[in-house]
């Protein structure tokens, strides 16, 4: 569904990316996962066509990719909405709708069906009538998701959407796009930072440090061998409590056990600034 081949992209004369590689498949539930400024971001834009690769290439369905592929859901990292955004739930999620269908425009009625199965799909019912701008962080993750499978797309770009939500809500957000790539064979590369709330649902890691990736399953990538080679120097991942913490990252505080312990933490824990 999605292969990206050696990308490299210079951003205002740095290399962000620079050699970027991995493939995900059909049904497949696959973490983006790497410190702030990695380029995750800025990868997402490459295969939305937004960005162009100075070197590399990315094929979607084996077709080199093109701005606007209905095929295409994107969740982007940042909404700004106006609190008193007289927009509702189901208006914001209709939203996904234009823009995503070119030529005819989708009969009324099937535009609403379309709206009310993609806010069914996030369980967004209850509150689809609701202005946008008064909803809980949480709540209108949900609807954002609900707007880019408005389109019914066949891959799902997700970027951080996990870092608003408390825990309950982040588990149920990853539970959910999980449900999705099982029953409807999407392909989905969701960003994140902390890969813990992700461990048990991803097929896969893309990792990405200093513009490399490493892509595999969770128990080959996530490896001190692994992450120090991506890093370039040695960094170690650690294994505590169900959670896995790399130490010594660039990205990473290190936080020793009795300041933990003061702070509540009760562990090692490896904390982004
Ligand atoms: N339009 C731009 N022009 C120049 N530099 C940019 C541009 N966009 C991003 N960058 C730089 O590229 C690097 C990667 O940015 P990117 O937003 O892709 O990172 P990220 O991994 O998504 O980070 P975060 O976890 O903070 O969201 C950063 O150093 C950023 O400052
Ligand atoms: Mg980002």
């Amino acid at each position: 569904m999605l292969d990206v081949r050696d990308v490299h992209v210079h951003l205002a004369e740095r290399l962000v990316l620079a050699g970027v590689q991995f493939q995900i498949e059909a049904g497949e539930f696959v973490g983006l996962i790497g410190p702030n400024g990695a380029g995750k971001t800025t990868l997402l834009k490459t295969i939305l066509g937004l960005v162009t690769p100075d070197l590399g290439q990315v094929l979607v369905d084996n077709r080199p990719i093109r701005r606007g592929n209905p095929a295409i859901g994107y969740v982007p990292q940042k909404v700004h909405l106006d609190p008193d955004t007289p927009l509702r739930g189901r208006d914001f999620v209709a939203l996904g709708l234009d823009g995503v269908r070119w030529g005819v425009p989708l009969p009324r009625r099937s535009r609403r069906e379309r709206v009310e199965r993609a806010l069914g799909s996030v369980q967004a019912l209850t509150y689809a009538d609701a202005p946008v701008g008064r909803l809980s962080g949480g709540e209108l993750q949900r609807l954002q998701i609900a707007q880019a499978l408005v389109g019914e797309p066949r891959l799902l770009l997700v970027d951080e959407p996990l870092s608003n939500l408390d825990i309950r809500n982040a588990h149920e957000v990853v539970r959910l796009l999980h449900e999705l790539a099982r029953s409807r064979g999407m392909a989905i590369l969701l960003v994140a930072h902390d890969l813990n709330p992700l461990l048990s649902a991803l097929d896969k890691v893309v990792y990405l440090a200093r513009g490399r990736s490493m892509a595999g399953r969770t128990d080959e990538v996530m490896t001190s061998e692994s992450l120090s080679r991506l890093y370039g120097y040695p960094v170690e991942v650690m294994r505590t409590r169900g959670r896995i913490v790399v130490v010594g990252g660039p990205d990473m505080h290190l936080v020793p056990p009795e300041a933990a312990d003061h702070a509540g933490l009760g562990e090692w824990e490896a904390t982004t600034p």
